[in-house]
């Protein structure tokens, strides 16, 4: 039997080479990692959920015209996406303080943030994924002008559609990250929304509680990381078995 040619590994997903040329298949582990991989776990049923969980989140925005990489889930912990050129930013908005601009710029973690803020971070493991100003990325040629304010107004509109679908379930949005990359149709490039979506990349609060259901728990020791994923997926209607699909066996009369 031919082995499928493998394209990257990365810390929680492997890319494959796709059926159709300008497609790929993108496996997610479970593995889980924090601190530029400092801290190493692996967290049964993590790669089940956050495939689920970056499907639906996916779907939705292609549903509502944001593009994205996704094309069709192959099974449990693997989907088909259209391969991009990864723009070598990773993009957060914020809406609340937590994490690392709480630490910058000593603002109390829970502090509401005046409007979203966008921020681009460098994505290269050896420096630590650095902040990089618009500056940086123009004068480097890691985008352009034009790229910037695509990739700003696509965060922004993820960001609109996320933190409403998040809201009905009663989780605030706090932050999250996405990559973005080129795809070329003839002579004419997109940006679309690529990676995934998930609770490893979102900080996710409960609005009543506060309660952490996001990868901080696993970054803070915080409890059972994959118990937090499946109750976000729960409240969103995904997986309401749970990422082993065991239902407690019932009584046929
Ligand atoms: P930060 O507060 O640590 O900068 O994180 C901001 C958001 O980005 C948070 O939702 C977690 C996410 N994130 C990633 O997805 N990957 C990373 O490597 C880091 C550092 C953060």
């Amino acid at each position: 039997m031919a082995r499928r040619k493998k394209v990257y590994e990365g810390k929680a997903k492997i890319l494959y080479e796709g059926p159709e040329p300008g497609t790929l298949v993108q496996y997610f582990k479970d593995d889980a990692t924090a601190f530029n991989a400092e801290k190493r776990a692996t967290i049964e049923g993590k790669g089940v959920l956050n495939n689920r969980l970056s499907e639906f989140f996916m779907t939705g925005l292609n549903a509502i015209g944001v593009p994205t990489h996704f094309i069709r889930r192959i099974n449990m912990r693997e989907q088909l996406i259209r391969a991009v050129e990864i723009i070598p930013l990773e993009v957060v908005v914020r809406n609340v303080a937590a994490g690392s601009i709480s630490k910058r710029l000593g603002i109390e973690e829970g502090t509401p943030l005046p409007r979203p803020i966008v921020e681009f971070y460098f994505k290269n493991d050896e420096l630590g994924d650095p902040l990089v100003a618009e500056e940086h990325i123009l004068a480097f040629g890691w985008a352009a002008q034009q790229d910037l304010d695509d990739m700003v107004s696509l965060a922004l509109r993820v960001n609109d559609f996320l933190s409403g679908l998040f809201l009905g379930v009663g989780i605030r949005l706090v932050d999250f990250k996405i990559e973005i990359g080129r795809i070329w149709d003839g002579d004419y490039m997109r940006l679309i929304v690529a990676d995934e979506i998930s609770p490893d990349s979102c900080r996710l609060w409960d609005i009543e509680t506060g309660k952490k259901l996001d990868k901080d728990v696993f970054r803070r020791d915080l409890g059972n990381l994959a118990d937090a994923y499946t109750e976000v997926a729960r409240r969103l209607g995904v997986m309401p078995q749970g990422p082993t699909g065991v239902t407690k066996p019932t009584l046929i009369n």
